[in-house]
């Protein structure tokens, strides 16, 4: 059996993402129910964060708990790296300290194809720079699922810094392999220059792009990736492109508002849309546990047919 890595949705296929999801919301019933996951006793996890984190890190620590994983926790500083240890040393590392997985997330783009190459065990990409987030996504797809009763067909808004963002990417590959409609809505110098690359149709006005959308993905302004002068300001752009009760007037009527977290307050989402009744924003907090435990035993070897005998179908149960 070849390892297990995932690093990435753009390379996954249809099948692999609906086994993936259906894992999910199976763990998802049996955890709900009390009922145990599969377990992995004596496997050890590394979850090496080189970027902060709230949500990811836990839910991958929460999900190692529930699938009986032991995880180390490894973030660069403290560490030989900040004694100018590589990458490469580092998870040769930890590859000779008989970790059995490794979760990485880190700033530059492709670093979790250098560190599968190293590690050579199985390797989960945890956010790479502004290259993809592949639990993210499959997270969010689960959160539509279970909210909407399906995907396919459905226009799916992803609004604000297209370009520096790993969450949109995942998910306008994700949710387009699963037959969405994807746009892209911001301005122009925050949508990516090669979008025609990407699977979605950019929008400039943000009206034109809500109008009968069923789902509106907000974005974080990722100040930290941003070059100088790609916003004009703060301001302006609230007022352009804020996603708020007022904005989403053209959006379908039973619209459901996402955000991946963290969410810049009253700048790409104003408070009463944020708690308000359309936000499954803390859904994809949850939903995003059970992926991670579908991902952790997926690459540590599990046998999603196992798991999936005799349970019904997220995508079927949406369906009747
Ligand atoms: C995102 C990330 O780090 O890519 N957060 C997350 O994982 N839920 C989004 C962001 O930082 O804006």
């Amino acid at each position: 059996m070849s390892v297990r890595h995932l690093l990435g949705v753009r390379r996954l296929d249809t099948i692999q993402i609906q086994e993936l999801i259906e894992v999910s919301a199976e763990f998802r019933r049996r955890m709900k129910a009390g009922e145990a996951l599969p377990q992995f006793p004596g496997k050890v996890a590394g979850l090496l964060f080189f970027e902060g984190s709230t949500r990811t890190r836990v839910s991958f620590e929460r999900a190692a708990f529930a699938l009986g994983i032991q995880v180390t926790n490894f973030t660069g500083q403290g560490s030989s790296m900040a004694k100018g240890e590589t990458l490469r040393d580092t998870i040769l590392t930890l590859r000779q300290e008989l970790l059995d997985t490794i979760v990485v997330r880190h700033p530059s783009c492709g670093s979790p194809q250098l560190v599968a190459d190293f590690f050579r065990r199985p390797v989960i990409n945890a956010g790479d720079g502004e290259h993809e987030h592949p639990t993210q996504a499959l997270g969010d797809a689960l959160t539509i699922l279970l909210r909407k009763g399906r995907i396919q067909g459905l226009t799916v808004a992803i609004v604000g810094d297209v370009m520096h963002s790993r969450v949109a990417r995942s998910n306008a590959w994700l949710l387009s392999k699963l037959g969405a409609k994807v746009r892209f809505v911001g301005p122009n110098t925050l949508l990516p220059s090669n979008c025609a690359l990407l699977p979605g149709e950019p929008y400039f006005k943000l009206s034109e792009g809500l109008e009968g959308a069923d789902v509106v993905m907000c974005l974080r302004l990722q100040k930290e990736r941003m070059a100088q002068g790609l916003l004009s300001s703060i301001g302006e752009y609230r007022r352009l492109y804020q996603v708020n009760e007022r904005t989403l007037r053209p959006a379908a009527k039973d619209v459901i508002v996402m955000h991946p977290g963290p969410i810049n307050r009253g700048v790409e989402l104003d408070d009463a849309t944020a708690d308000g009744p359309r936000s499954v924003i803390l859904d994809q907090v949850e939903s995003a546990v059970y992926t991670r435990a579908a991902v952790l035993f997926w690459a540590l070897g599990g046998d999603p047919d196992a798991v999936l005998d005799g349970a019904t179908s997220v995508f079927e149960e949406a369906e009747a």
